[in-house]
């Protein structure tokens, strides 16, 4: 019988971590079923999805993992960031609230991980233009000033979700 090889050259561990309500797994669901949920709950513990990314015709496979942003609903803080290359901090930019953590995720994810975790500043709700609190050029100012990648998504309207994550992946690779 003809049995095809498979060859899974890579496997990288993402992390999505930023406020409650910002859009983290519907960020993923966008990204690995092409699924939205508006009135999703917030995420109890952590849970995982493994998504192929092609990179320069090579087969990436990412295991990107997601948890609440509220501390109640999070498992062990150590635990999910083990092993993590990348990470996608994300913001609402209709609530500069959350865009105000980013200072405290970034040192979150640099007590728990690897220095050199590629991480991209995402200002998610670009849909919602109407109630924007946070300016595009804000974003990118702080992502400047911190050494990040950044990119505005929608989860809603699917704009920028797969480049968000390829980006990741692709400055890892
Ligand atoms: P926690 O699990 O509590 O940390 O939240 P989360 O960051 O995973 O947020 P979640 O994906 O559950 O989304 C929160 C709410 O925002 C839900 O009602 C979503 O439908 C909504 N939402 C997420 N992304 C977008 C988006 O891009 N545009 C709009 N308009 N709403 C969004
Ligand atoms: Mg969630």
């Amino acid at each position: 019988a003809f049995e095809q090889q498979v060859t899974e050259d890579y496997l990288f561990k993402i992390v999505l971590i930023g406020d409650s309500a910002v859009g983290k797994s519907n960020l993923l669901a966008r990204f690995a079923r092409n699924e939205f949920y508006p009135n999703s709950k917030s995420t109890i513990g952590v849970e995982f999805q493994t998504q192929k990314v092609m990179i320069k015709g090579k087969e990436v496979k990412a295991q990107i993992w997601d948890t609440a942003g509220q501390e109640r609903f999070r498992a062990v803080t150590s635990a999910y960031y083990r092993g993590a290359v990348g990470a996608l901090l994300v913001y609402d930019v209709t609530r500069r609230k959350t865009f105000d953590s980013v200072a405290r995720w970034l040192d979150e994810l640099h007590t728990h991980s690897d220095m050199n975790v590629v991480t991209i500043l995402v200002g998610n709700k670009s849909d919602l233009k109407g109630s924007r609190e946070v300016a595009t050029s804000e974003g990118k100012s702080l992502a400047e000033d911190r050494g990040l990648f950044f990119i505005e998504t929608s989860a809603l309207d699917s704009s920028n979700v797969g480049a968000a994550f390829q980006t990741v992946v692709r400055e890892i690779y």
